[in-house]
């Protein structure tokens, strides 16, 4: 399926994730992080958590095609999740998600942090005015170094 069938981003809807949303959601998460998923019950529960902003992206039938995560306390976003199914991914759908978090945490300053050999996630991170703040050498259990990343909203 090319990204077109897969609806371009201009045709995806975003809305704030609801219950029925994780089991897709769930589908959409495992593809884009097979070795350490988080499972339908972590992602649900992040549903309740106060300070937790939860978006869905929704294709065509309204299928779940992607989502952000993020924590935003005391004016202070950390972005915890994002995702774009292998077959939506360059339209522009990373980028519109994770705007939007931004835009709906109403954050003052945005962390994230990421594997400092994740080449599209670093190459979206720096076009939105992402900076890498500190390394964290083999910060993953496969011995992969981690970027701590700040914008200042
Ligand atoms: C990272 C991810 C969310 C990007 O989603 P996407 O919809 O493909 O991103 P976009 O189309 O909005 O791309 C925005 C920018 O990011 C950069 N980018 C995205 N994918 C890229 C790639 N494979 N190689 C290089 N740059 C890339 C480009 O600068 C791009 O802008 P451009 O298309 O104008 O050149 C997606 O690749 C994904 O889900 N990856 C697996 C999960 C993951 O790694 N999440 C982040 C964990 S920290």
């Amino acid at each position: 399926m090319t990204a077109d069938s897969a609806g371009s981003a201009a045709t995806v809807v975003l809305r704030r994730a609801g219950p029925g949303d994780v089991p897709e959601v769930a589908i959409v998460e495992r593809a884009c992080f097979p070795e350490d998923p988080w499972g339908e019950a972590s992602l649900g529960a992040e549903l309740g958590r106060a300070g937790s902003v939860f978006l869905v992206a929704l294709g065509p039938g309204s299928v779940p095609v992607g989502y952000a995560l993020g924590w935003c306390v005391l004016g202070e976003l950390e972005v915890l999740r994002i995702g774009v199914s292998p077959t939506a991914r360059r339209g522009g759908l990373g980028r519109r998600l994770l705007v939007a978090l931004q835009q709906e945490a109403r954050a003052e300053l945005s962390f994230l942090e990421v594997r400092a050999d994740n080449v599209a996630a670093l190459a979206l991170y720096a076009s939105l005015g992402y900076s890498p703040i500190r390394r964290r050498p083999r910060y993953y259990a496969d011995g992969g170094d981690a970027l701590m990343m700040r914008l200042r909203l």
